[in-house]
């Protein structure tokens, strides 16, 4: 049975509780994050001494993201959320990255003291039920610069580089890489293999992987799908696809980047996700990523003179404005809890 984890009633945080407590409430929000094929690769382990977050290995994709890079972003994007709604209940926090002999356990927090929400903050919490990931072909809505300069400001403190791209001439070119890296991936069967172990049919009840809401696909196709892309290469027809939307439906791009390329970069850049997307959500616009030009080595280093970005871009986000999608499903917080 899925959980209905978006009815988090805000009014039980418990303000007079003990650490503990406010940690484990919390993680209402950390679960919500975003992550990579919705697979929500992350543990949390509570003891009288804070939070842990561990990574799962066993939710990470094994032929996309052979470093665990992606799925770091994501765990990444838990501890944002956790930083936004404790700011909104007035908590400051305190992250510790581990680089232990623990590979997995990837940072601890503790709640240190009160902190007084400002504008963006309460804005940002109030968006988290709400932010969503959204595939369609978005209108010409463009985000904001003094919302997208609050983010930078973040961003720049955490050395990660967050740009737009709206040059044509860069999305041609951008829009090409990505249909060469589609088709690469599609021809091979493992990637397929895996890419379809993480769809779910509309009527599934699992609470992860995706549901193909927002898709390409309705409802009929989408019981289909699965073996379908599973057994055929559609490569080139799905490539040009994701050219055609690059280049007619996503008038923004947001390239999130960073000069060096470990577990400290990635989950900073987790965490800026997390705030742009709640900054854009809080604007009423839509965000979807293409990241398969990133996913293969070579064509990640043409990557940063298109967008003169920083040397590795980490994601790379459609932005503009569409009607929402169904929400996807999340495991509970008890599921997460080693
Ligand atoms: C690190 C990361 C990589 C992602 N890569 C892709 C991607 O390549 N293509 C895509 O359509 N969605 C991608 N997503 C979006 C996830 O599929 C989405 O977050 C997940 O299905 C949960 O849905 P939600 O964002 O609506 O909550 C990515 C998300 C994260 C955090």
């Amino acid at each position: 049975m899925v959980a209905n984890v978006r009815e988090i009633k805000d009014g039980l945080f418990p303000f007079n509780g003990d650490e503990l407590h406010q940690l484990t409430f919390l993680l209402n929000y950390a679960i919500l994050a975003p992550s990579h094929y919705n697979a929500q690769p992350w543990r949390f382990r509570l003891s009288d001494s804070g939070l842990d977050i561990i990574l799962d290995k066993h939710r990470v994709s094994r032929f996309v993201d052979p470093h665990s890079r992606e799925a770091i972003i994501s765990c990444g994007a838990a501890i944002g959320m956790i930083e936004v709604a404790a700011h909104y209940f007035g908590s400051s926090v305190n992250i510790n990255y581990e680089n232990t002999t623990d590979r997995d356990l990837l940072a601890h927090i503790n709640l240190t003291g009160t902190y007084d929400p400002i504008e963006n903050d309460i804005a940002w919490f109030h968006a988290i039920k709400h932010r969503q990931t959204n595939r369609k072909y978005f209108d010409d809505t463009e985000p904001p610069n003094q919302a997208i300069e609050s983010v930078q400001g973040y961003a720049n403190a955490l050395d990660v580089q967050l740009s737009l791209a709206r040059d044509i001439g860069a999305i041609v070119k951008f829009s090409d890489l990505v249909e060469r890296a589609v088709k690469r991936q599609f021809a091979r069967p493992w990637f397929r293999f895996e890419f379809t172990s993480w769809q779910r049919s509309m009527l599934s009840l699992k609470p992860d992987g995706l549901t193909g809401h927002g898709f390409y696909h309705t409802s009929l196709p989408n019981l289909l799908s699965k073996p379908m892309l599973n057994w055929f290469n559609w490569g080139s027809s799905i490539g040009k696809y994701n050219v055609d939307k690059c280049r007619h439906g996503s008038p923004t791009f947001a390239v999130i980047a960073t000069a060096n390329d470990n577990r400290t970069d990635w989950l900073n850049t987790g965490r800026i996700l997390t705030i742009f997307l709640l900054e854009l959500a809080h604007q009423g616009l839509s965000v979807s990523y293409i990241n398969q030009a990133i996913q293969e080595k070579d064509l990640r280093k043409q990557l940063p003179p298109i967008f003169q970005s920083m040397l590795y871009p980490q994601l790379i986000l459609r932005v503009g404005k569409a009607s929402p999608v169904q929400f996807t499903p999340r495991r509970s917080v008890e599921q997460t809890l080693l």
